[in-house]
């Protein structure tokens, strides 16, 4: 049988790292050139054997330097060279991929003559040369509307004759490019504009702008091969009846990545779910607790290892099991609760969720009775490591107050300083402060109560209580199925949700913040997790839409610039790194739910872009533990477990709406 064939098209944008080399600036022809591609795979190239690939070229330069490739941006049809240091041209690649396929329909394309060179600067009074994706354009033509200026508008990444114009006009591609009045204004230059025009400062409308997203998009097989690649390496990860969440780093049972994990399975093997879950409440305490992290007796090699934690201290841990003493947020109820749409087998079903009910009820439990001090219907964590975000910048407040050393921080520093040659792990700077918060713990034998008294971080937290008011709901669900009352759980969610509402909730700048308990005050860093109660539903309408103004104000890609996924921390701000873990980075977890709240409060165009950019981003780059915003570089561990469940979820999703099959929420 003849092989089919297929077209492999790799675009090497300008932006990377190699050695002590970081690529940090743009490059105008890469971008311009990334959204052509994505739209040339949405429209023409929609459903042909085509695949793309962007990669990082500074990571990558030497694969194509050797044929020929040298100046991004380079894009190579099958490994061979196309184009470089300019947009392709799309006529011509267009009939190059016809040509491959046989497809006379794209050779037809690719020949059509290319539109006249027009002379904007004599047809029209105003012409502006745009691209949907740069914010510059966007700022420049939401200025013109807002000012009720009238102008003509050609974008360049459809147009090849608006590109030469522009060539023609600047003597190269930079965009954007208004010609007024017979001048050219290279940029957004508002004040020449404003003397141009004749509109007077004092006059002038406010722009408001949204980049425009182009959706990544991706034909059956590739999603399929997505999948596959995502199955074999939580395949890859599984030990005897649980998953770690990547073989190096973390050979241990963590608790929020297993329900994620446990999420990823129910798709293809919800019998895999169950014995995940089965075997993370194996390290249930007696109180109801759930550890972050079950140690693997085979691996002595995690730090801080199962003795430093003493958490036998506590009393409440079960025989034969070793546990870290600090929690993790509850997301099992929500992961779960799917089993009852996506497991064939309703029994087996039925019969692991009236198993897991009452430990997910008891763990809950705990949350109400053990970790919320004044009764306020709002869990305090008691680590940063508890919200898994550990070194978010949430914390840094918080953390620089505490005064008090630990006994063992000395060696927990030397420790640390090892693992930090592994990868960006958290690095000196507050090794100190967690050594003691552990200490302060065991020291006080794990009562939570005598914790809450003398203990100096104790914090409510936006994303862990949504992630609770969302699970509350879900167990409510689970109850209901198995025939249980389910009353308990859905009026802890509407708790949940009303002390997150009132407490934590900023309704004049619109948004959520984590409340300090020991110092009585809100943390006001602008982090993504700010954002978080929207995928729990927890905002009514109208402060659903005040949050998302607010997200959009702020740099997290959505109005102001373009990136791979939405970063965890305001790019804008100056303490902002875009590889150091949950400082930055894009996380697949939480662009996950973000993706969800913004589908909630009718941002669809915005979720899709979301999830399948993580979709793009797993597949070009690697199913990594986070990524560089910016170049999408992949960072921290490789085939981490959290990312490939989710991307499952993801994939699974599409594929179930193509074939046809009813779609499960
Ligand atoms: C890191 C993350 C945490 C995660 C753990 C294992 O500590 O911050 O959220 O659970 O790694 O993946």
């Amino acid at each position: 049988m003849m092989k089919k064939k297929t077209v492999r098209l790799t675009l090497y944008r300008y932006a990377g790292k190699f050695l002590f080399f970081r690529i940090k600036n743009r490059c105008r022809e890469c971008d311009i050139s990334y959204t052509i591609l994505q739209r040339l795979m949405n429209e023409q190239l929609r459903g042909k054997p085509v695949s793309l690939r962007i990669v990082p070229w500074l990571d990558n330069f030497w694969k194509v330097i050797w044929r020929g490739g040298w100046h991004a941006p380079i894009l190579t049809v099958n490994s061979k060279v196309f184009s470089q240091g300019r947009v392709p041209d799309v006529p011509k690649l267009l009939s190059t991929i016809g040509k491959t396929l046989n497809d006379t329909s794209l050779i037809q394309s690719g020949e059509v003559k290319i539109e006249k060179v027009v002379s904007p600067e004599k047809e029209s009074a105003i012409t502006v040369y745009f691209s949907p994706a740069c914010p510059h354009c966007r700022w420049l033509i939401s200025y013109l509307n807002n000012n009720g200026i009238k102008y003509s508008s050609r974008d360049v990444t459809l147009s090849e004759s608006a590109r030469k114009d522009v060539e023609r006009l600047t003597g190269r591609l930079s965009i954007p490019v208004i010609i007024a009045k017979g001048e050219i204004i290279q940029g957004f230059d508002k004040s020449r504009l404003n003397d141009l025009l004749g509109i007077l400062p004092e006059n002038e409308k406010p722009i408001k702008s949204d980049i425009q997203k182009i959706i990544p998009h991706f034909t059956s097989n590739q999603l399929r091969e997505i999948h596959q690649k995502a199955v074999n390496i939580l395949a890859k990860n599984r030990l005897n009846g649980w998953t770690m969440p990547s073989s190096s780093l973390y050979p241990h049972l963590w608790n929020w990545d297993s329900g994620f994990i446990s999420r990823g399975y129910l798709h293809y093997d919800p019998e895999k779910a169950y014995i995940e879950l089965r075997s993370l409440f194996t390290g249930q305490w007696s109180d109801g607790f759930l550890p972050h992290i079950i140690f693997n007796p085979e691996y002595a090699h995690h730090f801080p290892g199962r003795d430093y934690w003493k958490a036998d201290n506590s009393g409440k841990v079960p025989a034969g099991i070793f546990t870290s003493g600090i929690s993790q947020p509850p997301v099992h109820a929500t992961m779960i609760a799917k089993a009852i749409k996506l497991d064939p087998d309703k029994e087996r079903a039925l019969s692991f969720l009236k198993e897991i009910y009452p430990k997910l009820k008891k763990l809950h439990d705990f949350y109400f009775t053990e970790r919320d001090p004044y009764s306020e219907n709002l869990v305090s964590i008691v680590h940063p490591w508890e919200s898994g975000l550990d070194n978010a910048p949430l914390w840094d407040e918080p953390l620089a107050a505490i005064t008090d050393t630990s006994e063992w921080a000395l060696s927990m520093q030397q420790k640390y300083d090892e693992l930090a040659e592994q990868g960006d792990r958290p690095k000196r700077t507050y090794i100190e402060k967690y050594s003691y918060l552990i200490e302060n713990m065991y020291k006080n034998n794990y009562n939570w109560g005598k914790i809450a008294e003398n203990h100096p971080f104790l914090i409510q937290g936006v994303l862990f209580n949504s992630i609770l008011c969302k699970s509350e709901s879900d167990l409510g669900k689970i109850a209901e199925f198995i025939g249980y009352s389910a009353d308990i759980h859905y009026e802890r969610a509407d708790k949940v949700k009303t002390a997150i509402n009132n407490k934590l909730c900023d309704e004049a700048e619109g948004i959520y913040y984590n409340f300090d308990l020991v110092h009585q005050k809100h943390i006001k860093r602008d982090t993504i997790f700010s954002y978080m109660p929207l995928f729990a539903g927890i905002p009514d309408k109208d402060m659903g839409k005040a949050v998302l103004d607010t997200l959009r104000a702020h740099c997290f890609c959505i109005a102001d610039m373009d990136c791979v996924a939405i970063p965890s921390y305001d790019m804008c701000q100056v303490d902002f790194d875009g590889e150091f873990y949950w400082r930055g980075p894009v996380w697949i977890n939480i662009n996950w739910y973000l993706a969800q709240g913004t589908r909630q409060y009718g941002e669809t165009q915005l979720a899709e872009w979301i999830e399948n950019s993580l979709i793009a981003l797993t597949d070009r780059n690697g199913f990594y533990e986070y990524y560089d915003p910016d170049s999408g570089r992949g960072l921290g561990e490789k085939d981490f477990s959290w990312t490939a469940a989710l991307i499952i979820d993801l994939v699974a999703k599409r594929l179930r709406v193509r074939a046809g099959k009813p779609q499960v929420h």
